[in-house]
């Protein structure tokens, strides 16, 4: 075969990232007219008005180059978060922050990165893209975090360590000074990185993040997301809140451009309209706990989430596996997320919707497992 059709090792069996089935490719497949997508953890209440309105009035513009590195946008995260404006560097999707910090941190053939298994698939994905060794370390059966283990998976060749809290998917949460802990007894060249993508669900984020005790931590960095509570998952807009010596180094390794004009005026219109988050917030946890109880009381076993979305596993029937349910929920036009991808075949992780959208997935649900 031809030099030509060589490519990097590892790169031709790569393996994409799965997303959640889309609306559209559920309609064509069984011809139904309303659908309601619990799949991927987007907002119950769509984008915010504010947002809305902003994209109207700007989209003429779109024709220009944003400002490189947006630096407006950058410093109304920053006054949002109460940090230094040096600490963050905005991205499309949190996605491209985490994709960022490996790439300039790890070496490739020499460090390699930890998580726990199972874990959102991207930390996995940016290092192995790169020829970098990544580590897991098992959850407990709780789905809580062994962190003396993930310590035990690290060594001096350890670059990052992801840990994901809230958990995706389970919807674990630990505390700040468990975090703070961890940031204190990793390898001295390890960079603790935090995925905060779920934080603003939690029931009191401050006492879930170490994003006010940052100055102590030179080696941490969080990441979050504008694509769930701020309701902007289709613009891709998320940031990482790094520790200033990094931020520094990191700035002139991106992509230039990578958040879109439209994008950096729709995230600080997100952050302007406060009633949104708030009300986001409100139908989120208030939809947490409805469903926590309904699906205790479908026999669903839900996991406790401190997150916008509830994993589950549907009591064994006969005949009716966890993915024979996800399918027969499909047939009824709700999509969910079936956890075989995560390696938790028997389970299943819905969105918390809006309580239309629960009580029709609930009425289903049972209809589904109880006839
Ligand atoms: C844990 C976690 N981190 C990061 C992301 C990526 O979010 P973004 O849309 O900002 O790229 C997701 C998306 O589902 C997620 O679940």
């Amino acid at each position: 075969m031809s030099a030509l059709y060589d490519v990097r090792p590892g790169v031709r069996d790569f393996t994409a990232y799965v997303a959640g089935l889309s609306i559209d490719e559920i309609r064509q497949k069984y011809g139904l007219s309303r659908i309601i997508k619990l799949a991927s953890n987007e907002n119950p209440l769509g984008v915010p008005p504010l947002v809305q309105k902003v994209l109207r009035e700007r989209a003429a513009e779109a024709f220009r180059y944003p400002r490189l590195g947006n630096p407006e946008l950058n410093a109304r995260i920053a006054a949002h978060l109460g940090v230094g404006p040096e600490r963050i560097i905005a991205g499309n999707g949190s996605d491209e922050l985490i994709d960022l910090l490996v790439r300039i941190k790890a070496r490739p053939g020499q460090d390699n990165v930890v998580a726990f298994t199972p874990c959102f698939s991207m930390y996995g994905m940016c290092s192995r893209m790169l020829g970098v060794e990544f580590r897991q370390a098992p959850l407990r059966a709780d789905f809580t975090f062994p962190f003396d283990d993930l310590i035990d998976t690290c060594d001096e060749n350890t670059a990052l360590v992801f840990v994901t809290s809230p958990d995706n998917p389970s919807g674990y949460a630990a505390t700040a000074e468990e975090l703070a802990d961890l940031a204190r007894r990793l390898p001295e060249r390890a960079l603790l990185v935090i995925d905060e993508a779920y934080v603003e669900f939690a029931d009191d984020p401050a006492k879930r993040s170490l994003l006010s005790r940052l100055d102590e931590f030179p080696n941490v960095a969080l990441t979050r997301t504008f694509s769930k509570a701020f309701g902007l998952a289709g613009l891709r807009l998320g940031y990482g809140v790094l520790p200033a010596w990094l931020a520094e180094i990191a700035r002139p390794c991106q992509m230039p451009f990578s958040v879109n004009l439209l994008a950096t005026y729709a995230g600080m219109a997100a952050l302007d309209d406060t009633v949104f988050l708030q009300e986001t917030l409100r139908i989120t946890r208030e939809g947490r706990e409805w469903l926590t109880r309904e699906l205790t009381r479908l026999s669903c076993e839900p996991a406790p989430s401190q997150s916008s979305f509830i994993m589950f596993r549907p009591p064994a029937r006969p005949g009716l596996d966890a993915r024979g349910v996800f399918e027969a929920l499909l047939t009824r036009g709700i999509i969910v997320r079936h956890l075989g991808g995560f390696g938790l075949a028997d389970r299943l992780r819905v969105t918390v919707g809006t309580r239309r959208e629960n009580e029709t997935f609930i009425a289903a649900l049972a209809e589904v497992l109880h006839g």
